[in-house]
């Protein structure tokens, strides 16, 4: 990967910096900018060199968002003109990756950077298409994040415990199957913890569940994976510590429970390396306690730690424990790919 350090002659230069900016947003403002300001770096120094600075970026999952409440965040930091595309997951041709859309876009600039190391697992146009037409560069955190991740890959310790929260199912449950390979203890929480809930029998309620069909028999059946033994739940109004076999059919399951987070904390203090992604219960909603002591916890231990993924970041920020990590990730998914698989598809679009 060429890096942006490198870049020479740039002023007046139109480039075009793929960004992560999918941060969490709660009535149309930005809940924590931890991706917007760890991408900041690379802006700056590209536009103290004279360069126009275009950046590109989604935010949710189908593209129906606006990027304002974003641009509105942006502005305290950026005080130079600067050019924000809307959310470019409206555009059919970016999640199909479809060649002439990346190549209408590659036409408004002269360079490429990636500075969106978190979206990196997908194979989108604005990841890997348009670096095919334009000489393309890594950003500093995008550096920063391969750096850190591949001295992990390098130098995997034991008891190393992986946690998986969140809940974008379909992405991650296929790295799980690794994961199970790679990890001592696999610990499941967050709305992904339903599924493995429900595929094992158990009453969920109206708790989110993603209900495809990917089998996770297998994994279901290793002794490696430990499931949470008590879950917060929404009942009525109020919530309530339950037993997991005590969840009633009105019920939501919103975090882990107390027990569970004991369970945790026994792991953790075993535990050489720690790998998690993904918030344990709905943080936005009350289930945040899970999150929050587990977060704690692992500021206490010795352990190596590593924690990604665009909603667990902000946690950490309104924590203020960035520092007692060992690396903290703007990748959720990515992370997870890049470690299990050594590399991912927008790092091999830089090559
Ligand atoms: P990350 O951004 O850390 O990679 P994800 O994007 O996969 O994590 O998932 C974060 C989302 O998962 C949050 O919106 C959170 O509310 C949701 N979530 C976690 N646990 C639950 C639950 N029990 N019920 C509903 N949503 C949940
Ligand atoms: C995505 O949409 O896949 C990225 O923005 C990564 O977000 P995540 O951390 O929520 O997986
Ligand atoms: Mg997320």
């Amino acid at each position: 990967m060429k890096s942006i350090k490198n870049l020479k002659n740039i002023k007046d230069k139109k480039i075009l910096v793929r960004v992560d900016f999918n941060v969490p947003i709660k009535n149309k403002k930005v809940l924590d900018d931890f991706r917007i300001k760890k991408a900041l770096p690379t802006i700056k120094f590209l536009q103290k060199k004279g360069a126009k600075v275009i950046l590109i970026s989604h935010l949710g999952k189908e593209g129906t968002e606006s990027m304002k409440p974003v641009a509105l965040c942006l502005k305290k930091y950026i005080k130079k003109n600067i050019t924000l595309l809307e959310n470019i997951r409206k555009y059919p041709g970016e999640e199909k990756n479809d060649p002439k859309f990346a190549k209408e876009l590659a036409e408004t600039g002269d360079i490429y950077v990636n500075e969106a190391f978190s979206v990196s697992h997908r194979e989108h146009a604005s990841v890997v298409g348009i670096p095919k037409y334009l000489p393309s560069y890594a950003g500093f955190q995008f550096e920063e994040e391969v750096k850190n991740l591949s001295n992990v890959v390098k130098n995997s310790k034991h008891p190393f415990l992986f946690i998986l929260g969140g809940a974008k199912f379909s992405t991650k449950i296929p790295l799980i199957k690794k994961y199970i390979k790679l990890a001592d203890y696999v610990f499941v929480g967050g709305a992904i913890l339903n599924d493995f809930l429900k595929a094992k029998g158990y009453e969920i309620g109206k708790s989110l569940v993603d209900n495809s069909d990917y089998d996770i028999s297998s994994i279901l059946k290793d002794k490696k994976l430990i499931l949470p033994v008590d879950v917060i739940v929404k009942s009525g109004n109020i919530l309530v510590n339950k037993k997991i076999e005590e969840v009633d059919k009105n019920e939501i399951i919103l975090d882990i429970g107390k027990e569970s987070i004991k369970l945790v904390e026994e792991y953790i203090k075993k535990s050489k390396l720690i790998l998690w992604n993904g918030p344990l219960g709905k943080y936005e909603d009350g289930g945040d306690v899970g999150t929050k002591k587990i977060l704690k916890a692992i500021a206490n231990s010795k352990a190596e730690s590593i924690i990604g993924g665009g909603d667990i970041v902000s946690v950490i920020s309104k924590l203020k424990l960035e520092k007692k990590f060992s690396f903290v990730s703007t990748g959720g998914g990515a992370t997870l790919d890049y470690l299990a698989n050594g590399t991912l598809p927008g790092i091999k679009a830089l090559e």
